[in-house]
């Protein structure tokens, strides 16, 4: 069964569309630990609710980002964490982090990548003016949302009045294609070559 790490900063409902995958078998798996960068995050009450072991990572106690990033390491090394998921973790990974989970950490971002990188990419689609726009689950890497895409799903916003409306449009395809990304890691295997992944089903 895949042992998956999330990552989190805010109300989680990625990390809940993990929680419902798992409960409904689409994913094979169990979550054993949520990390949290703020006490405040909503998604440490849906890890209580599923009673799920979480832990909130603080900058302010660390002396720079490689401890807090070391500290996060420990915890998803502790409880040997095949898959770590970014699920609006709004944190940029540091290189310990990532180099001890590169090519097994995903990133779900609210656009479709390369358009709207970083952060309010729903505002920046918006203020764009793009008639579609969409969410992507890609590797994470060095850079900032330029990892390998796994998965991409597009959504038509040119009717939307504002940001929010376009942000509330294309979260619940983000929570679908987090749940079938999740689950083929949990059934199967993506093959990167280059920037092209694709899946081989079954392990
Ligand atoms: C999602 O839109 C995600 O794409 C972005 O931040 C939001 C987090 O939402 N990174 P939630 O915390 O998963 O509800």
């Amino acid at each position: 069964m895949m042992r998956i790490g999330v990552l989190a900063s805010g109300r989680g409902s990625n990390f809940q569309a993990i929680l419902d995958g798992i409960r409904e078998k689409q994913i094979d798996g169990e979550v054993v630990a949520l990390v949290v960068d703020s006490p405040e995050a909503g998604a440490i009450a849906r890890a209580q609710a599923a009673g799920i072991p979480y832990f909130v990572v603080e900058r302010k106690d660390f002396a720079g980002k490689a401890e807090m990033d070391g500290r996060i390491v420990e915890i998803l090394e502790g409880k040997r964490a095949d898959l770590v998921v970014l699920a609006g973790y709004m944190r940029i990974v540091g290189k310990e982090l990532l180099g001890k989970f590169e090519g097994r950490m995903i990133n779900i971002h609210p656009s479709l990548l390369p358009s709207f990188p970083g952060l309010d990419a729903q505002k920046q689609a918006f203020g764009h003016g793009a008639k579609v726009s969409g969410c992507t689950v890609h590797f994470v890497d060095g850079g900032t949302d330029t990892g390998p895409i796994i998965e991409q799903v597009p959504v038509y916003i040119g009717d939307c009045r504002d940001a929010h409306e376009v942000a509330e449009r294309i979260l619940p395809y983000e929570h679908k294609a987090m749940r079938t990304v999740v689950g083929n890691f949990s059934k199967g295997k993506y093959v990167v070559e280059g920037r092209r992944v694709r899946y081989e089903g079954g392990l």
